[in-house]
């Protein structure tokens, strides 16, 4: 899985869990995936540095706050001639023992991140796995999911 290669080595120190930690890829949510690119306008645009892998987006790291890890990258998901325009960046994961928030920039939100869902780090494989959608990131999908829609597992580094 040649995503995990990164040239930039000075990040190689950076970790979540003791993990060396220098991108991660996520397939979002499949089901949504094929929902945008089956649409006649549906289309995903990946900037600042996001890229695609099968069906996993990839987001490099960025730098550590905290026990947080902030990651590059934008996937916007556009379709409906507008009328769905959702747009996953300013990715960052906020760790707490082995549970792992995942945030992203959200303008409208009181602080700029919603809390877009949760789920367990895997230290083993650095996969987070069971990922969950909070209640604020249902909001996102207007009704689709529920709160504890299950996404794609995460995988963190190499
Ligand atoms: C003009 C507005 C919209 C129309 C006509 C529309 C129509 C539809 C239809 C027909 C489906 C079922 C697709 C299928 O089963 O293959 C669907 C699913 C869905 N829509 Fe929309 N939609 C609209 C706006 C939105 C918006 C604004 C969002 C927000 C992100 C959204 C998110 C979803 C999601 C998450 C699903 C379920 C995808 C899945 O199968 O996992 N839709 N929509």
């Amino acid at each position: 899985m040649d995503w995990t290669k990164s040239n930039e080595s000075t990040k190689q120190n950076q970790d979540i869990a003791g993990i060396p930690c220098t991108s991660l890829m996520w397939g979002f949510k499949r089901s949504f995936v094929n929902y945008i690119e089956g649409m006649s306008d549906g289309q995903v645009h990946l900037t600042d540095g996001a890229s695609r892998h099968g069906a996993g987006f990839v987001f490099p790291f960025g730098y550590r706050q905290g026990s947080s890890l902030m990651f590059q990258g934008s996937v916007q998901f556009t379709g409906h001639f507008g009328m769905l325009n959702l747009n996953v960046e300013g990715l960052r994961l906020s760790q707490a023992g082995d549970r792992v928030s995942i945030l992203i920039a959200d303008e409208e939100v009181d602080g700029g991140q919603l809390m877009l869902a949760s789920g367990t780090l895997n230290p083993a494989s650095a996969v987070i796995e069971s990922v969950r959608l909070s209640r604020e990131g249902a909001d996102l999908f207007f009704e689709n999911y529920k709160p504890g829609e299950p996404l794609e597992d995460i995988q963190l580094c190499n």
